[in-house]
């Protein structure tokens, strides 16, 4: 039995079970620090079994020192790691500060793969983060550069873009298949492969679990176990997740194999997947020989239908890759963003004025240029200027109709929640394309963030200003809750 690689891109081979190291923040969430050195050493029969890449972050505690201190001890070992800062503006010096302080933590010169994660799309910083740590990457700083819980609609922008990204870390498992759709058909468009993580839901996908009761969510638990038995309630609750339990089992009777064997197989085996991450603790229970398992046996025809039957009749986690992240329900370990994020700063600055209206600077030249601003709030209603994909002196979206839609409205959410309203607060859209030929993939992108709020809105077809834009969205809004 020997541990698959994959090739994730050029000169970075993966072990298709990689060690998460989520779970060294959790053993230190008392506040005292793992010795690395001890660490290390109690991970290294991981990569004497062939579980030779690691996936840290700067945020799991010591876990990019401790990877580290293994990679010296041990030839071969791939670090993967993850850079989450706070939302708002980064500055290139602050991106490339980030980035010096992983090279040195980790103890390389350069880094296998940063994963970045995008707190709030409605604040283009994200994009300009992204475009700072493609420089970082020109210069060697980075071998490959990653995200993490993007979803389906911003890793194609960014793809679309330029940014030269590889892969896109997600939730994947049979308690939440939100990548299976549109993140995967993305993935495949691009080339981008997708590491998996919750695929063990924590350990909750597992026999250990199987005819037990429901735990409830408190300290007793893992903060992975915290974290998905939330997955687990959103699903439909526990006693639907012990069916999916019993059906991974009689699948598992047949092949001789662990409820843990299936669940991480069944991931395995999904298009664009290059590998599912383990949580690893170091000095923890050891899973090395199950998970070794994963390598012998495969899952057939009938072995993934009756997987994806009980995997049905869960109630999908709702949204995309990430959402949980992003807006209620938060299915993060403490249920919120407490752990993550102190405050979400206004995505564009505004400019009170004397005469009580309220002005938002999107920052591009032409505001100042033609004397206009991105939006203007009088009262409870907002207007918003014909808005395209233009951020500072890019284009986003590249030549794509649907991305550079998309981006028009990030950038209209952006303005509108500057000056406190939202994307649900709109009344009225115009689109105006170039191509007509554009018109569908510009309706779907519309129809993706408006369905729930159905403005009036007009399609028209017309010259635009401005080489390579195809689109241009003008908004209106009233706000129904209380002014600001
Ligand atoms: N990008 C993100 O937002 C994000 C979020 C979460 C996780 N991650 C990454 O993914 C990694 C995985 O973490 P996760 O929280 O998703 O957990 P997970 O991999 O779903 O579950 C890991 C836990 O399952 C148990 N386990 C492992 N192998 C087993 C086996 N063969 N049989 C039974 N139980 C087994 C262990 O529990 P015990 O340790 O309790 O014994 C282990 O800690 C993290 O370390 C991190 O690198 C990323």
């Amino acid at each position: 039995m020997s541990v698959e690689h994959r090739r994730l891109a050029p000169g970075l081979r993966v072990s298709r079970v990689l060690n998460g190291l989520w779970q060294v923040a959790d053993a230190e969430r008392d506040g005292t620090e793992l010795d690395p050195e001890a660490a290390a050493r109690a991970l290294e029969a991981h990569v004497e079994a062939g579980f030779d890449t690691f996936d840290a972050a700067d945020h799991y505690g010591s876990a990019e020192i401790i990877a580290g201190t293994l990679a010296r001890r041990r030839e071969g070992v791939r670090v993967l790691t993850k850079w989450v800062p706070s939302p708002g503006a980064s500055s290139r010096a602050e991106v490339e500060a980030a980035v010096d302080r992983a090279l040195r933590r980790i103890g390389v010169e350069r880094i296998d793969l940063l994963q970045f994660h995008a707190w709030n799309y409605a604040d283009p910083s994200w994009l300009d983060c992204l475009f700072h740590l493609a420089d970082l990457k020109a210069e060697g700083k980075i071998l490959h550069l990653g995200v993490t819980n993007l979803d389906a609609v911003h890793l194609d922008m960014a793809l679309h873009s330029g940014i030269p990204l590889v892969c896109n870390q997600v939730c994947y498992s049979l308690l939440d298949r939100r990548p299976a759709t549109t993140m995967a058909e993305v993935c495949r468009t691009h080339g981008v492969q997708m590491l998996a993580y919750g695929t063990l839901a924590g350990g909750l996908l597992s026999d250990r679990w199987l005819g037990r009761p429901a735990p409830p969510i408190n300290d007793a638990l893992t903060w992975s176990q915290m974290k998905y038995r939330r997955f687990v309630n959103q699903a439909g609750g526990w006693d639907r997740f012990q069916e999916v339990l019993r059906a991974a089992r009689r699948v598992a009777d047949r092949l001789g194999v662990s409820i843990a064997n299936v669940a991480g197989r069944y991931v395995l085996e999904q298009p664009c997947v290059a590998g599912v991450i383990v949580g690893a603790r170091p000095g923890g229970r050891s899973y090395l020989e199950d998970n070794l398992r994963l390598f012998d046996f495969a899952l057939d025809g009938d072995a993934l239908a009756e997987l994806d039957g009980a995997a049905a009749r869960l109630d999908p986690i709702p949204g995309d890759c990430g959402d949980e992240y992003r807006r209620p329900p938060y299915l993060t370990a403490a249920g919120d963003l407490r752990h993550h994020v102190d405050r979400f700063p206004a995505p564009y600055p505004v400019r009170h004025g004397s005469d009580g209206r309220a002005r938002v600077s999107s920052g591009t030249m032409w505001e100042d240029v033609a004397g206009f601003s991105r939006a203007v709030r009088s009262g409870n209603r907002i207007w918003i200027a014909g808005t395209t994909a233009t951020h500072g002196t890019r284009l986003i979206g590249g030549d794509d109709a649907g991305a550079q839609t998309h981006f028009a409205i990030d950038k209209v959410e952006g303005a509108l929640n500057s000056l406190g309203a939202g994307l649900g607060d709109v009344v009225r859209t115009r689109l105006y394309i170039r191509d007509v030929a554009d018109w569908e993939a510009v309706a779907r992108a519309h129809g993706h963030r408006f369905r729930e709020v159905l403005p009036a809105n007009t399609l028209i077809r017309t010259g635009l200003v401005g080489e390579g834009y195809r689109v241009e969205i003008e908004a209106e809004a009233e706000v129904r809750a209380s002014p600001e």
